[in-house]
């Protein structure tokens, strides 16, 4: 399920080191009063345009959303609609991976999206949506006969 793990940014590749500052940058605009568990996320098109996001908590703590959807809606809402990866960012000391809603949400635009999540110490870790999310309900779980 681990495609790549490693302990420094710098065993990352350049461009994904790119994404990991833009992600740590997006972070910082997190609203996380409650949790104190700000995350970063930067989702990457497959026309290489790339979408940050945010956590942005609320007082009514159901209304709250996840970095990857903030970063999901605004791709969608510019016409971007196939991912190659997404970069997440917190300041855990292990690297997060993003949470069941989060890869449902995924993975109808992106079935092998490749996820990358990062510490604030650049420990990292890769994994696959298909070993994240190995069985998904999908469009065509829709189908009624
Ligand atoms: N959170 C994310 O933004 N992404 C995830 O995949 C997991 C959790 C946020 C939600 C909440 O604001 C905070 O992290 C703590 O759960």
């Amino acid at each position: 399920m681990t495609h790549g793990r490693g302990e420094s940014l710098d065993t990352l590749p350049a461009e994904v080191q790119a994404l990991v500052v833009r992600a740590r940058g997006v972070q910082a605009n997190a609203w996380a009063p409650y949790s104190r568990f700000p995350v970063g996320a930067v989702l990457e098109a497959h026309d290489g345009r790339c979408f940050d996001g945010c956590n942005v908590e609320n007082a009514s703590f159901p209304a709250g959303i996840c970095a990857e959807r903030g970063a999901l809606a605004t791709a969608v809402a510019a016409g971007a609609r196939s991912f190659t990866r997404v970069v997440i960012t917190t300041d855990a000391s292990e690297p997060a991976p993003p949470c069941g809603v989060c890869r449902q949400a995924l993975v109808e635009f992106a079935p092998a999206l490749d996820v990358y999540s990062v510490t604030a110490s650049g420990r990292w870790v890769q994994w696959s949506m298909t070993g994240l999310l190995p069985s998904p309900f999908h469009p065509a779980s829709l189908t009624v006969s």
